[in-house]
């Protein structure tokens, strides 16, 4: 039922009667539909839930065109990102369109839904702000950290399991929990896969974010476990062109404390609690989807 999502998209879009839009739009290469799925396996296929997946595809694809710009990607994907293609402007201009219209259609919804989409939304903008001023310095703190990545990326996938609750009738907190630990873990694994992918999987270079000056929790636990002298080191690179002798002392180090198993347990261990939640309340299926976050491309 994905193909009915991406349809009630195609069509809101062609709503907006523009040729360059549509085409713009067309260009955009098309993600996992994460939160769809998760919408519909939630709340079923009324048009509601249709409706509501599609909004949120829009929003998130908005976000990750202004992502883009931000965080200078050139590509997304695997593929030239839009402002590698087109510039920023145009860029920021498709995602506000895409923003803007996503909102409208949500307005058509449901106050409740709107609501808890918006509020997401409003989470998300804070995150992305939190994740730009802590690229600045290197960022030693574990809960702030945690603090960003709900923000940034949990926040839309925990109010997408939110609303699909309320469209179904189903306790709205029990499955914000579970996109909130889903939406924490696919970070977190993200994160790990910057690391340990190689750059043609990855789509980008590996070790990326470090050299964009994102320390990710990787980062985090190994500055901890570090002596003064490699604490020094490892904040010296931070924010840098690293060569590969430096990455590979990264690597080595991260490898020979075993800090990408402890990162990995603890995304493991946020799947394993949404799991069990799921299927307490019977939703195997739910659990499939949770599973399919840590068996990612590793
Ligand atoms: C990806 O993070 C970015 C996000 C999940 C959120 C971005 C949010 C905004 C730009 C603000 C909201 C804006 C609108 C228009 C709704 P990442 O850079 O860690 O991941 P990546 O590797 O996929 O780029
Ligand atoms: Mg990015």
């Amino acid at each position: 039922m994905l193909s009915a999502v991406e349809r009630k998209i195609e069509q809101f879009v062609g709503e907006l009667n523009d040729k360059e839009v549509v085409s713009l739009y067309r260009k955009l290469p098309q993600g996992k539909r994460l939160r769809a799925k998760l919408i519909l396996k939630i709340a079923g296929t009324s048009l509601s839930a249709i409706k509501t997946a599609a909004v949120v595809e829009m929003i998130h694809a908005a976000s990750l065109l202004h992502d883009d710009v931000i965080d200078d990607a050139y590509t997304r994907r695997s593929k030239p990102s839009l402002n590698a293609l087109y510039g920023n402007k145009t860029a920021i201009m498709l995602g506000d369109i895409l923003y803007s219209k996503g909102f409208f259609e949500l307005n058509n919804i449901s106050a409740d839904i709107a609501k808890i989409v918006s509020n997401a939304v409003t989470q998300l903008s804070l995150g992305e702000l939190k994740d730009v001023s802590l690229s600045k310095t290197f960022n030693s703190s574990r809960e702030m950290y945690l603090d960003m990545i709900y923000q940034k990326t949990a926040s839309l996938i925990e109010a997408s399991a939110g609303a699909a609750a309320v469209l179904a009738g189903k306790p709205k907190e029990t499955y914000m929990v579970y996109g909130r630990n889903l939406g924490l873990a696919f970070q977190m694994i993200d994160d790990l896969l910057d690391i340990t992918s190689d750059a043609e999987t990855l789509g980008k270079p590996v070790l990326h974010d470090f050299m964009e000056g994102k320390t990710t929790l990787p980062y985090i636990y190994l500055y901890e476990v570090l002596d003064e002298a490699g604490q020094q080191k490892l904040v010296s690179l931070h924010g840098k062109v690293l060569s590969s002798s430096e990455q590979n002392w990264i690597k080595v180090e991260m490898e020979e404390k075993k800090i990408l198993m402890k990162c990995f347990s603890q995304a493991k261990e946020l799947i394993e609690e949404a799991v069990e939640l799921m299927n307490s309340h019977g939703e195997t299926a739910l659990s499939g989807i949770a599973m399919e976050m840590i068996e990612r491309d590793f």
